[in-house]
C-alpha cells in the first residue's frame, strides 16, 4: 500500500522522522503487505537550518518531491500548495495521505487529497486553542473535518473532537461520515525519547552551554504570528527577556520571521544570546541543560516538559492545557509584567513527569499499525 506524506515546516520534520522510522520497522517485520511511503516537502520552510538539517540529523528519507513553495501571504501560500499537491497526488495515486499538525502545508495536503477522494490521516488531531485569529486553529479545524483517521495525542484532544460532534466508532465501523478517532500518544514524545540518546550538540552550542554553565540559562523561542506581527506584543516580550537576561543568561535560537520583525522594527536586544535557528540535536541538548523555557511554540512547550523543565508560554492560551493544569506551564501572554512575574513562579520549580500524559513513547508504531489495518488498498 502506498501512503503520501505531506510535510513542509520544521515541527513536521520532527514528527515525520518518528513515523517514517516506524514504517521502516513495520516493513522489516512480517506484519503484512509492505507500506511504501512517498514523502512530499512543500518547501514552506526552506533555509538549511529550518529544513535540511532535520533530514540529515534525524535520517529522514530524502523527499520524493520538493515543491519549493515557501513564502508569501497565508492564502497565496496555501493556494500554491493546493495546486501543486493536487498534481503530485494525481501522479502518485496513493491509497492515503498523511498530514501532521496545523500548518498551511497540513491544510493544503488534506484538502488536495480529499478533493481527489483519497482518505486523509491527521496526526495531532483534535488540538484546539479556541482562538480563531490563529492561522493554525483554522488549519486544524478544517483538517480534522475532512480527515478519515484522526490520531489524537492526548485525552484533551479526543474530548475536543467529541465536543464538536465527532463520534467514537470501532476500526471496522468508521466511514466518510464517521471518521475513526484514536488516542495514540504524541509522536514528539517518541522523538524526544529516541533522539536524546544520540543527540550531540554542535561545537558552537556546546561551547556556549559550557561558558554559561548547566542549568544557568533559560532557553527562549518566539515565532508565532500573533507575537511577531504585533509591534506591542513583540516589544513586550523582548523588553521582558532583556531584563531577565540581565539576571540569568537567555539563549534564543531566532526564527527568521522574528529576526525580520525585530530588525524591521528596530527593537533593542540587550543581554540575550541570540543564535541562528538550531538543529534538533542542539535543541535537545539546550533543553537538557537549561533551567527553564520561555516560548510561544507548541512543540517546545511539550519538550520543556519532556526534559523536565518549567515553561513560561508567551501566549494567551495553549492547546496543551494539561501542562498548565499541572502547574508546570505558566501562561504569560506577551505582557512585560506577567512574563517577569511568571519567571518568579518557575525559577525554582521541579517538574515531575507523568509518563502517560503524552502516551508511552510508541505513538509512531501505533499510527503505522492502525494505518496498515485501516487503509483500503487501491
Ligand atoms: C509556520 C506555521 C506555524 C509553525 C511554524 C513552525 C503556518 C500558518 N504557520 O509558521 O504553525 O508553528 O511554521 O516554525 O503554517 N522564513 C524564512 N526561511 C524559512 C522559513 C520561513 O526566511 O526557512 C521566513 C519567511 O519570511 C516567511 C516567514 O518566515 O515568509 C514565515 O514563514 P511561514 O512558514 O509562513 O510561517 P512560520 O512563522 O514559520
Ligand atoms: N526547534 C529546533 N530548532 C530551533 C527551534 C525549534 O530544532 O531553533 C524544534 C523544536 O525542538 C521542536 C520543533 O522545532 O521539535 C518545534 O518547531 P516550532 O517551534 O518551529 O513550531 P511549533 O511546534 O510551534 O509548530
Amino acid at each position: 500500500m502506498r501512503i503520501a506524506t505531506v510535510v513542509g515546516a520544521r515541527p513536521q520534520f520532527v514528527k515525520t522522522a518518528v513515523v517514517s522510522r516506524a514504517i521502516e520497522e513495520y516493513n522489516s517485520g512480517c506484519y503484512g503487505p509492505k507500506i511504501e511511503e512517498i514523502l512530499i516537502h512543500t518547501g514552506q520552510h526552506y533555509d538549511g537550518n529550518m529544513s535540511d538539517i532535520f533530514f540529515k540529523e534525524m535520517r529522514i528519507p530524502k523527499p520524493n518531491y520538493s515543491l519549493g513553495l515557501g513564502g508569501g501571504f497565508q492564502g497565496a501560500m496555501t493556494g500554491r500548495m493546493l495546486e501543486h499537491l493536487e498534481q503530485v497526488l494525481m501522479k502518485v495515486k496513493p491509497d492515503a495521505v498523511l498530514v501532521y499538525g496545523d500548518t498551511n502545508s497540513t491544510l493544503a495536503g488534506a484538502l488536495a487529497a480529499v478533493k481527489l477522494h483519497i482518505p486523509v490521516a491527521h496526526v495531532e488531531a483534535g488540538l484546539r486553542s479556541f482562538n480563531m485569529n490563529m492561522p493554525e486553529e483554522i488549519n486544524r479545524i478544517l483538517t480534522d473535518r475532512i480527515s478519515h483517521w484522526l490520531f489524537c495525542p492526548t485525552a484533551t484532544a479526543i474530548n475536543n473532537l467529541r465536543q464538536e460532534g465527532f463520534k467514537d466508532c470501532c476500526c471496522e465501523g468508521h466511514n466518510d461520515a464517521n471518521p475513526l478517532l484514536a488516542i495514540v500518544g504524541d509522536v514528539m514524545y517518541d522523538a524526544a525519547l529516541f533522539y536524546r540518546e544520540i543527540a550531540v550538540a554542535s561545537p558552537g552550542i556546546a561551547s556556549l552551554i559550557h561558558r554559561l554553565g548547566k542549568r544557568q540559562f533559560y532557553l527562549a523561542t518566539v515565532h508565532r504570528a500573533e507575537n511577531t506581527e504585533d509591534a506591542t506584543a513583540l516589544a513586550g516580550i523582548f523588553r521582558a527577556l532583556n531584563v531577565l537576561a540581565g539576571k540569568i543568561p537567555v539563549i534564543m535560537p531566532l526564527h527568521p520571521r522574528t529576526k525580520k520583525n525585530i530588525y524591521g522594527r528596530r527593537l533593542e536586544i540587550q543581554n540575550i544570546n541570540i543564535v541562528d535557528p538550531v538543529g534538533y540535536f542542539d535543541m535537545i541538548v539546550l533543553l537538557e541543560n537549561c533551567r527553564g523555557v520561555f516560548t510561544d511554540s507548541g512543540g517546545v512547550q511539550k519538550e520543556a516538559y519532556f526534559f523536565q523543565k518549567p515553561c513560561v508560554t508567551l501566549r494567551q492560551e495553549t492547546e496543551w492545557i494539561e501542562l498548565v493544569t499541572s502547574g508546570y506551564n505558566v501562561l504569560a501572554g506577551a505582557d512585560y509584567d506577567r512574563i517577569i512575574a511568571a519567571e518568579k513562579d518557575i525559577a525554582t520549580m521541579t517538574v515531575k513527569l507523568d509518563e502517560m500524559l503524552f502516551g508511552d513513547g510508541h505513538a509512531g508504531e501505533q499510527i503505522v499499525k492502525l494505518l496498515a489495518r485501516l487503509i483500503p488498498e487501491g
